[in-house]
């Protein structure tokens, strides 16, 4: 349904120098380096799959989610979806897709929010009769009959993001974009949400492209997870691969006597396979139990340092794909 084929989009960055006399050259005389957002992005997405596009901030997914519907064009590669270019096919290619934005609204902002829908109505040509069980379908899976005679400005952000999603969802698209559609939600709005969601898929087969960074939304809703990082896949697989892959990763967490006996502890040149985080006294020791026995790591420390207090915890999935998130996987140069 989704074909993404060699993804690139590289932006142009204008760099400015320091001070004033620097602001005033990049006024005159930009210069500018190129900046990749989205490098070699390559996946297929099968019709009724909800995909989950996951990755830290400015890791390129709204980037990604914008080459796809057609809003940006892509420095190279290819995507098609449904058989259409999103770029070249637009008209016709407008009426597959669904996109909601969870940062801002598509929704007309002084208008009562039914009006809205008859425009929508309008501009994607809903029969009076299918636009009326489509309203009532959208009406009983996100509940906006208490606020559909409301004026958009008037909406909470919860009714707001119902009403967006409703207004994405009105022409019965075959895939639906999604790009953090829980952020800045109430957990009982989430949950209604997660439950729409969930009906759109199971009844209509919709295809949904997620992107969240709600780890309850991954585990619930995303069949497949794709993360990316810096632009670049660096995970692509079922919840369960993620478990197998990282769920092995261990952490023991040192509270030192004294903070400055951290500089004392190498566990990198100790073992392999190790990552440390340091955060004023407490020592996050990631490592493979398979590969490093925990006693080990233990004596290891015991040996050269007082402690105060010695945690071991197992982690769940949610802590993994934080800790991914977080790139303190699979990326050594960058620890929390
Ligand atoms: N129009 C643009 N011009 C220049 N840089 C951009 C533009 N849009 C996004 N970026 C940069 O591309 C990177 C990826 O952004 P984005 O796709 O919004 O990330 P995400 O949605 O994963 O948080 C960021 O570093 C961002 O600053
Ligand atoms: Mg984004």
């Amino acid at each position: 349904m989704i074909e993404v084929h060699d993804l690139n989009k590289t932006f142009k960055k204008v760099v400015k120098e320091k001070g004033l006399a620097g602001s005033f050259k990049s006024l005159f005389n930009p210069q500018t380096v190129d900046f990749e957002a989205v490098k070699n992005l390559t996946f297929n997405v099968p019709k009724g799959q909800v995909f989950g596009f996951i990755g830290a901030n400015g890791a390129g997914k709204s980037t990604t989610i914008k080459m796809l519907t057609g809003i940006l064009t892509p420095t190279s590669g290819k995507c098609t979806i449904n058989g259409f270019n999103p770029q070249k096919d637009r008209k016709k290619y407008v009426q597959e897709i669904g996109v909601v934005f969870g940062q801002r609204t598509q929704l007309w902002w002084d208008l009562p929010l039914q009006e809205t829908y008859s425009v929508l109505k309008e501009v994607y040509q809903v029969p009076d009769k299918e636009f009326r069980t489509r309203m009532g379908f959208l009406n009983e899976i996100l509940d906006l009959n208490d606020f559909i005679n409301d004026p958009v400005r008037t909406l909470s952000l919860g009714q707001r993001m119902r009403a967006d999603i409703a207004a994405s969802l009105l022409h019965r698209p075959k895939v639906l974009f999604l790009d953090e559609p829980t952020i800045g939600l109430d957990v009982s709005v989430k949950d209604k949400i997660r439950k729409a969601i969930t009906a759109i898929n199971q009844e209509e087969k919709t295809t949904i492209l997620l992107t969240t960074h709600d780890l309850k939304d991954i585990e619930l809703l995303c069949q497949r997870i794709y993360l990316i990082d810096h632009g670049e896949k660096i995970f692509d697989g079922s919840i369960e691969e993620l478990k197998k892959q990282y769920g092995k990763i261990h952490e023991v967490v040192f509270k030192l006597e004294n903070k400055n006996d951290s500089s004392i502890l190498d566990y990198q040149k100790k073992f392999s396979n190790i990552d440390t985080a340091v955060a004023e006294d407490t020592i996050h020791v990631y490592f493979d139990a398979t590969k490093v026995p925990l006693p080990n790591i233990i004596k290891y420390t015991l040996d050269r340092v007082p402690i105060v207090d010695v945690a071991v915890k197992d982690p769940d999935v949610e802590d993994i794909v934080r800790r991914f998130i977080r790139r303190e996987i699979g990326n050594d140069s960058e620890k929390v």
